[in-house]
């Protein structure tokens, strides 16, 4: 059986990004860099890497450099080209989708992930489409989404990026009740949003990228608020569990919580090792750093 294409991306950026004040105060967070390209920018050449085609911005009050970022810089651009300056307009440009191809919706209340997601639902229409929490980097071989779509076209349904925390963890994720597992896929055949470690079902739990069907948006609709006074993307997927698919897939690659500094900070010396411009300089500091510590 064959299952609908994914054609659409969702990006709900909506948050306030508490955990990085005062760097958030004036400046979305998505903004914030590894190496040399912002977090939301990371996410969509991921996107792009996997075929994806449409790109919905779930955004807030100031987060208005995010559209810009992925515009042309008519000035910027002139001035290159006048210089000759021909590699930095490339990449300039490079990140600029078609025209038409890049959409942003309003989330007016941070009501939580749910809400915002809920609030694309005129831009998706009814197909699945896959949903990406910028936050979470993954360096992987194969992109994390594609890792995903891949599964989905065998199994269609839902299914969600996941890892194993260790159980004192598990209070920060969704986490997964589990059926047949062989080790990498995992059938779902229950969900928790941030358990108390002695009541989560496992240490399985949901990292920022996901394949989702369109019935979800109803079950959005009228979901209450949960844990945090927040609509739970968490709750109605849980909703969605025996009525279709719904699998977690352990991904090959390494994830990063760029929500948080320690993750911010490791992701920016991981990318900056395999950085060839800055990689050797950076590993010999990154050693005399550590000598200096001891
Ligand atoms: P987080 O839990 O990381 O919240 O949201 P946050 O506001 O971004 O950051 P902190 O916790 O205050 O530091 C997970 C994802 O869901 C989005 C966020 O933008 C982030 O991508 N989100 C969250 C929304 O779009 N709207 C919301 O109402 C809540």
């Amino acid at each position: 059986m064959t299952h609908p294409r994914v054609r659409k991306a969702v990006f709900p950026i909506a948050g306030l990004g508490t955990r990085f004040l005062p760097a958030t105060k004036a400046m979305a967070k998505e903004m914030l860099t590894v190496l040399d390209r912002p977090l939301i920018q990371h996410a969509v050449d991921e996107a792009a890497a996997a075929g994806i085609e449409q790109f919905i911005f779930v955004t807030g009050r100031g987060k208005q450099a995010i559209d810009d970022h992925f515009d042309l810089a008519f000035e910027l651009e002139r001035t290159l080209e006048a210089r000759g300056k021909t590699a930095e307009l490339g990449r300039s440009r490079s990140m600029v989708p078609a025209p038409g191809n890049i959409m942003t919706v309003r989330q007016q209340q941070p009501q939580g992930l749910g809400h915002a997601v809920w609030c694309a639902r005129h831009a998706v229409g009814n197909e699945p489409f896959v949903v990406f929490l910028p936050d979470d980097l993954v360096v992987s071989r194969t992109p994390c989404i594609g890792q995903l779509l891949e599964l989905y076209r065998e199994t269609g349904g839902n299914v969600v990026a996941v890892q194993e925390v260790p159980r004192e963890h598990t209070n920060r994720y969704g986490v997964l009740a589990v059926g047949a597992d062989d080790g990498r896929i995992a059938e779902v055949t229950g969900l928790v949003e941030k358990p108390d470690p002695r009541d989560a079902p496992s240490t399985l739990t949901i990292i920022g990228r996901y394949v989702l069907r369109p019935e979800i948006f109803p079950l959005l609709a009228d979901q209450k608020p949960a844990v945090g006074n927040e609509i739970q993307l968490t709750d109605a997927m849980a909703r969605m569990i025996g009525a279709m698919p719904f699998h977690g897939l352990r991904f090959e690659g390494r994830r990063f919580d760029c929500g948080t500094k320690l993750g911010f900070l490791q992701a920016n010396l991981a990318y900056g090792i395999d950085d060839p411009d800055v990689g050797r300089e950076l590993v010999a500091f990154a050693r005399h750093e550590l000598q200096r510590k001891d």
